[in-house]
C-alpha cells in the first residue's frame, strides 16, 4: 500500500463472468469497437451520430473551443422525434409494438409505433394551440402512464424544452423547479396507482402553480378519474388533445436545440436544472442503448424499470428506446403490488428479455426472500443491467444467478444525470464482467482515476473519477447559471470534468465505482469508501442491504457506524453484531471494522432510491436531524434514531 492512497483499495474480487460462445456470437458490438475509437474518437461519433436521421448534415463533429460548453454536430439539423418515430413509421414498422403499457390495477394498453405517432402529432397540435412554440418550457408532472412518453416527444417535436418532474415529489419541489425554468405549461394528471391506491397529483399542481405567474395552463390527463377541482388554468388532455388532427408536420432544429432542463435531486440549495440538447444526446443515448443492452428491435422486448422522472426514465425508456426501434415495457406502480412478484409476472407475461434496474431493487428483493422470484420462468431474459449507486459483488451475483438464470449477461452502467448516457459499463458480448465493477469506458469515453492532485492512480489505486474528454451527450450546463456549471464540474481540475465520485481501479485496471466523495470515511488517516464496507457486510449471508457512515470519533477521527437490513429467511447469529464485524475484518481488514452495528427495517432513500448517508451520519453523530423532505418515506428516520438511542456499541 503507498504512503498516502486518495482512497484505500480493500475489497479483492476475482470471480469474472465471460459471455457465452452463443451471446458474443450474435452482439451488436464487439471489441474492435475500443480500439476504432481510441484511432478516430470523433470519426467514431460521426459513424454513431448516422443512427440518426438529420435534416442537414453537420459540417463539424465537436467544437470545444467554448470548453467546458460543447457544441456537437454543429450546423446539423433534426427532429428528434423522426428519429423515434415517423422514420420507423416510413420503414414499414408502424404495427409493431412500442409499448406494453401495464397499469397497476391491472389495465393494459399496446402501443405500436404509428399509434404512438398519431398520439404525438395530436398531443403537438394541442400544445401549439395553447400557445407552446419552440424554447418555450414545459413542466411534466405525471404517473408512469403512456401520456408521459407522449407528452415529453410532443414537446420535443415543437422545440419545446421539457422539465419532468417525479410525480412523488412535492408541491414545493415542483412550484421550485417551475419557478426556475419560467415554465409556461404544465401537463399533470388527476392522479396515479401507487401501492392500491389512486393518489392525487393535481392539488400538489395547484398549489405549485398559484405561486408561479409564468404558467398560462395546465393540461390534465384523466387517469384515476378522482375528483378534480378545475381552476381557470386547466384544460383537459382529453378535451383538446383528442380533436387534434393525428398528423403534424416537424420542423427541423439544430443540433444544439435544448432538449431538455432535468433537475437533480440535490438535497440542499437552489434545485439544478441540468441541461442537455438535441442531436449529440439522442446519438449516445441510441448508441449505448443498442451497445449496452445490445438491442435487437426485431425480437427483444426490453423493461427499463425507471419513472420518467429520472434521467434513466430519459435516456432509456424514452429517448434511446425510442429511436432505436424497441418494443418496451412500461410499468406504473410498484413491485409489491398486489404482491412480491409482481415484476417476475410482468417479465413472463410479456416475455421481456433485457431488464435494466437499480440495485436497490435488487436488494430490496433479496430482503424479500430468492422463493418469490424462483415462483416464476423468467426464461425470456437474456441480459440483465444495473445503474444508479454500486452494485455490491453480492446483489450482483444474486441478480444473475436469481434473475438471470446464470446465463444473462450483468452489465452495471455508469452514468449520470449530467453524462445524459452511459459512460462506463462491460459490453455484453466482449467483458469478462467482475461483479460489482463497472470496468471500462465505453468506446469513445474518456474516463480515469486520479489522485488530489490529478495524477492517474495506477492499477491498485484508488481516487476520483474524472472524465477526460467532452463527450456528445454531456450537459450543457446549469439552466440560467453557467458559472455554477464551471464551478461544480470544472473547478477541482480545469482540464477534467469531475463527477463527484470515488473510483479505484484493480490490479487488472478495471474500474470500481466507491461511492460519493462526500461520503468517504476517515478512519485514524485511512480514507475508506462506504461502498467497499457496504459491499463487505452485503458478502455476508445474513444481511441484504447496509449502508455505512463515519461518525466523529475522539481516538480515529470518524469511526465506522454500519446500519444493516437482515434477509428474510436467514439464519440470523445470536450476536449478529460481533460477527458482523468480525466478518468484515477478514474480508477488508481489521481497520474498516465498524464501530457500531446497528440492524434496521428500513434506509432513508431519495424517491430515486439512493441511500441518504447524511441523515445516518446525522443520526450516528447523535445531532438534530436534517432535511427529511426528500425522503420516500420520512418515518424510517425516526424509527432509525429511536433504534440508535437502543443500540449496541462495540470496541
Ligand atoms: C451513482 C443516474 C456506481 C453515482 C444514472 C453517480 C453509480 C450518481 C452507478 C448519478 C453505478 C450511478 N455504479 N454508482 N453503476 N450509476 N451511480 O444523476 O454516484 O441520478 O454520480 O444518474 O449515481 O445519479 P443520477
Amino acid at each position: 500500500m503507498s504512503t498516502d492512497p486518495t482512497l484505500e483499495n480493500l475489497l479483492d474480487e476475482h470471480r469474472r463472468f465471460s459471455p457465452s460462445g452463443d451471446f458474443s456470437a450474435q452482439a451488436n458490438v464487439t471489441g474492435a469497437a475500443y480500439a476504432q475509437a481510441a484511432t478516430d474518437r470523433l470519426g467514431f461519433w460521426d459513424e454513431q451520430a448516422r443512427r440518426l436521421q438529420w435534416e442537414t448534415p453537420w459540417r463539424q463533429t465537436l467544437d470545444w473551443s467554448q470548453a467546458p460548453f460543447a457544441s456537437w454536430f454543429v450546423g446539423g439539423t433534426l427532429n428528434v422525434t423522426v428519429s423515434c418515430l415517423d422514420r420507423h413509421v416510413a420503414a414499414g414498422n408502424g404495427e409493431r409494438i412500442a409499448i406494453h403499457f401495464e397499469g397497476e390495477p391491472g389495465d393494459t394498453e399496446q402501443i405500436s409505433y404509428a399509434e404512438l405517432l398519431a398520439r404525438v402529432s395530436q398531443a403537438a397540435n394541442a400544445l401549439t394551440e395553447l400557445g407552446i412554440g419552440a424554447g418555450d418550457r414545459v413542466a411534466i408532472y405525471l404517473p408512469m402512464i403512456p401520456s408521459a412518453v407522449v407528452a415529453m416527444l410532443a414537446c420535443a417535436r415543437i422545440g419545446a424544452v421539457h422539465s419532468v418532474v417525479f410525480g412523488g415529489f412535492s408541491a414545493e419541489a415542483l412550484r421550485s423547479r417551475i419557478d426556475d425554468a419560467q415554465a409556461s405549461l404544465v401537463i399533470t394528471a388527476d392522479g396515479g396507482y401507487r401501492r392500491g391506491a389512486a393518489t392525487a397529483l393535481k392539488p400538489a399542481v395547484d398549489e405549485a402553480v398559484a405561486n408561479c405567474p409564468t404558467v398560462k395552463h395546465v393540461l390534465v390527463v384523466k387517469r384515476t378519474g378522482q375528483d378534480v377541482a378545475l381552476t381557470d388554468l386547466d384544460v383537459w388532455w382529453h378535451d383538446v388533445v383528442d380533436r387534434q388532427p393525428i398528423t403534424h408536420t416537424p420542423a427541423s432544429f439544430d443540433s444544439e436545440h435544448p432538449l431538455f432542463i432535468l433537475y437533480t435531486s440535490g438535497t440542499t440549495g437552489k434545485p439544478k436544472g441540468i441541461l442537455h440538447t438535441s442531436g449529440g444526446y439522442l446519438t449516445q443515448a441510441a448508441y449505448t442503448h443498442h451497445a449496452v443492452f445490445d438491442l435487437k428491435p426485431e425480437t427483444d422486448v426490453y423493461w427499463c424499470t425507471a419513472d420518467i422522472g429520472w434521467v434513466t426514465g430519459h435516456s432509456y425508456v424514452v429517448y434511446g428506446p425510442l429511436a432505436n426501434g424497441s418494443t418496451q415495457v412500461i410499468y406504473e406502480g410498484t413491485p409489491d403490488t398486489p404482491h412480491q412478484g409482481r415484476w417476475w409476472e410482468i417479465i413472463d407475461k410479456y416475455k421481456v428479455s433485457i431488464l435494466y434496474t437499480a440495485p436497490t431493487a435488487i436488494r430490496t428483493f433479496m430482503k424479500w426472500g430468492d422463493e418469490i422470484p424462483a415462483g416464476f420462468s423468467l426464461r425470456s431474459l437474456r441480459l440483465l443491467g444495473s445503474v444508479g449507486e454500486p452494485i455490491n459483488p453480492e446483489a450482483w451475483m444474486w441478480y444473475r444467478h436469481n434473475i438471470g438464470h446464470d446465463n444473462c449477461p450483468v452489465v452495471d452502467t455508469w452514468w449520470q444525470t449530467e453524462t445524459g448516457a452511459i459512460m462506463i459499463s462491460p459490453l455484453p458480448g466482449v467483458t469478462a464482467a467482475k461483479p460489482g465493477s463497472a470496468m471500462r469506458a465505453l468506446p469513445g469515453i474518456g474516463a480515469e482515476v486520479v489522485s488530489d492532485h490529478g495524477e492517474p492512480v495506477s492499477n491498485g489505486g484508488g481516487g476520483y473519477l474524472v472524465l477526460t474528454e467532452p463527450w456528445p451527450s454531456m450537459l450543457r450546463g446549469i439552466w440560467g447559471d453557467n458559472q455554477r456549471y464551471v464551478d461544480t464540474y470544472w473547478s477541482r481540475w480545469s482540464q477534467f470534468y469531475f463527477a463527484g465520485d470515488g473510483a479505484k481501479l484493480d490490479d487488472d485496471g478495471d474500474l470500481w465505482l466507491l461511492g460519493r466523495v462526500d461520503d468517504v470515511m476517515n478512519v485514524s488517516g485511512h480514507r475508506i469508501s462506504t461502498t467497499e464496507v457496504e459491499s463487505a457486510l452485503v458478502a455476508h449471508p445474513a444481511v441484504a442491504e447496509a449502508a455505512v457512515v463515519g461518525a466523529n470519533d475522539e481516538t480515529t477521527g470518524q469511526a465506522i457506524v454500519a446500519f444493516v437490513i437482515l434477509r428474510s429467511g436467514a439464519d440470523i447469529p445470536t450476536d449478529v453484531a460481533t460477527e458482523l464485524r468480525a466478518h468484515v475484518a477478514t474480508e477488508i481488514g481489521a481497520i474498516a471494522k465498524p464501530k457500531k452495528i446497528l440492524v434496521v427495517n428500513e434506509l432513508p432513500k431519495t424517491r430515486s432510491g439512493k441511500i441518504m448517508r447524511r441523515l445516518l451520519r446525522d443520526v450516528a453523530e447523535n445531532r438534530h436531524l436534517g432535511d427529511v423532505t426528500t425522503l420516500a418515506d420520512p418515518a424510517v428516520m425516526m424509527l432509525i434514531s429511536d433504534g440508535m438511542a437502543a443500540g449496541t456499541e462495540q470496541d
